[in-house]
């Protein structure tokens, strides 16, 4: 791997860090409130979080977003990760792998993450960008098999490539090469945004080319266009005087649950703040929601245990809406919209 990747993937882990470059905007759950349910008829040892996805079983439905991989550093970063996910029964998303396909010498860094969870659902993780320009689909696949992952991600990401100096911008055939992709893939494929959000519209076209399983990755939380503003230097003012006018760029989260009515699997990530918004999320109508920015800081720190500890908080947030609204299983809670009433 180049100096500049390395170099760029030690920026994006700091400036990731930085809440002054997150949206102001909100992913827009404050706007839905679920209603008490002072009849549950239910006992507490009922409830039951677990789901199953991608012919796994997780012990409540989360995902832990793509970060990092490829460089010494997320080596550390993606054994705690993993290993946080095995303990509370998550899934785990694993950052971009293009760097793993272009120097061998990085592989480790990601397959930790099976050594360290040998029974999570793991998922691979490349963009589209790179899928248009470079990649044959052999050597993902044989790198996906070495990782015994149970899915790939391709991720969208056009705007982050925009503000990106070192970007590769051109999304042309997008659309029909994740098609080819779907049908010729031997894994199921996952197609996200990185914060900016699929809109209503581009998650239909998806399906329209047999995508079955997205995730909507809106606006609201981390923002990969103002974390590429503050990687532009000076010489490049027009650009990031640009990127300004772009800080709030994005579909929000919640706003895309709402208006969404689709037979695919949903995914719920991009802003989502506190433990309350994994549960609107799923009774929104989303199959698993997902979070990156804030687990971001303990999973630099190595810090498992912290880890595991904020994960079972929104495991156990999860199980006390359920109480709290009479509903036994996830199977009754997702999409069950009569839940929630949206606030003026
Ligand atoms: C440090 C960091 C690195 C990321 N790297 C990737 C990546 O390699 N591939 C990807 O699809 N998304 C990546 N993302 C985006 C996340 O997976 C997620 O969709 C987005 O951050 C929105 O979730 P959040 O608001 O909970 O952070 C990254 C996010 C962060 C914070």
């Amino acid at each position: 791997m180049t100096r500049d990747i390395k170099q760029r993937k030690r920026d994006h882990l700091k400036l990731a860090q930085d809440d002054a470059l997150k949206f102001s905007i909100s992913a827009g759950f404050e706007q839905w409130r679920f209603i008490h349910n002072a009849l549950p008829e239910l006992d507490l040892k009922e409830i039951d979080t677990s789901t199953t996805f991608l012919g796994k079983t997780l012990k409540f439905p989360l995902l832990i977003s793509s970060m990092s991989g490829g460089t010494q550093a997320s080596y550390q970063f993606n054994a705690t990760l993993a290993e946080a996910a095995e303990n509370v029964g998550c899934a785990l998303g694993l950052g971009s792998m293009r760097t793993a396909l272009e120097d061998e010498r990085t592989r480790d860094s990601f397959l930790i993450a099976r050594e360290k969870a040998p029974t999570a659902v793991i998922l691979a993780n490349l963009g589209i960008a790179q899928i248009i320009s470079a990649q044959s689909m052999s050597q993902v696949a044989v790198f996906c098999e070495a990782l015994r992952a149970d899915g790939l991600i391709i991720h969208l990401n056009s705007l982050q490539e925009a503000f990106q100096p070192e970007g590769e911008p051109d999304f042309r055939g997008a659309l029909a090469v994740i098609g080819r992709w779907v049908r010729e893939f031997p894994l199921p494929i996952i197609v996200k945004e990185v914060g900016q959000g699929l809109s209503r519209d581009v998650i239909r076209r998806l399906e329209e080319v047999g995508v079955k399983i997205v995730d909507i990755a809106g606006a609201g939380g981390s923002n990969w266009i103002s974390i590429e503003r503050e990687r532009l230097s000076t010489d490049q003012s027009i650009l990031k005087r640009t990127a300004y006018e772009f800080a709030d760029w994005g579909e929000p989260t919640a706003e895309v649950l709402a208006g969404l009515t689709t037979e695919m699997t949903v995914i719920a990530s991009g802003g989502l703040q506190h433990p309350l918004d994994l549960a609107k999320a799923l009774a929104l109508g989303a199959h698993l929601g997902g979070l990156a920015g804030p687990l971001l800081k303990p999973a630099l720190a190595a810090d498992v245990n912290q880890l595991v500890e904020t994960l079972l908080v929104w495991k156990e947030t999860l199980k006390m809406v359920m109480f709290g609204t009479g509903v036994a299983t996830t199977g009754d809670f997702v999409g069950n919209r009569k839940l929630l009433k949206e606030m003026a």
